[in-house]
């Protein structure tokens, strides 16, 4: 929760406008999402397994602690907090990121990382 202060306190009143934009970003980012990571990544509120762990609510999270998911050694209690400076590498290149991981993905387009990344976080602040 702390971590998500800073944005709240910057973001201007929320009008209409604002809101359908930042709705329409979050399907973007929704879409991004199926298509990006769904084949291994379950997003929703109690979602399963896949290859990879759900990933509801992990931004803020602290990586490799989801419980009943088998990590690899590279992330298991891997002692970082997952955010918009952790998940841009990660996801750019995530056995480059963190050497030694199981998931195999790379995204080299920044515009995508970000609307998965925003994606990911509009879950969390909405916990
Ligand atoms: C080919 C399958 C695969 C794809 C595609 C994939 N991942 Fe993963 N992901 C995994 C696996 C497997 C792990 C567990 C890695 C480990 O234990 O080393 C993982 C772990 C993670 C974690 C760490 C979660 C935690 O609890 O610490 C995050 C965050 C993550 N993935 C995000 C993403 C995002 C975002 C995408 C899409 C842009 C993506 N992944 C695409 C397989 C995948």
């Amino acid at each position: 929760m702390v971590a998500l202060l800073p944005v709240l306190a910057v973001r201007p009143p929320a009008g209409h406008a604002q809101d359908s934009a930042a709705a329409a970003d979050v399907q973007a980012g929704q879409r991004q999402f199926e298509t990006s990571c769904g084949v291994c990544h379950t997003a929703g509120k109690d979602g399963g397994t896949r290859q990879g762990p759900n990933l509801y609510g992990v931004f803020g999270r602290r990586a490799g602690t989801l419980p009943g998911f088998s990590y690899s050694a590279a992330l298991r209690n891997g002692g970082w907090v997952w955010d918009e400076t952790t998940l841009d590498p990660w996801i750019a290149n995530a056995q480059a990121a963190h050497p030694g991981t199981v998931m195999n993905y790379r995204q080299a387009n920044p515009a995508k990382r970000k609307l998965v990344i925003d994606y990911l976080k509009s879950l969390s602040s909405s916990q």
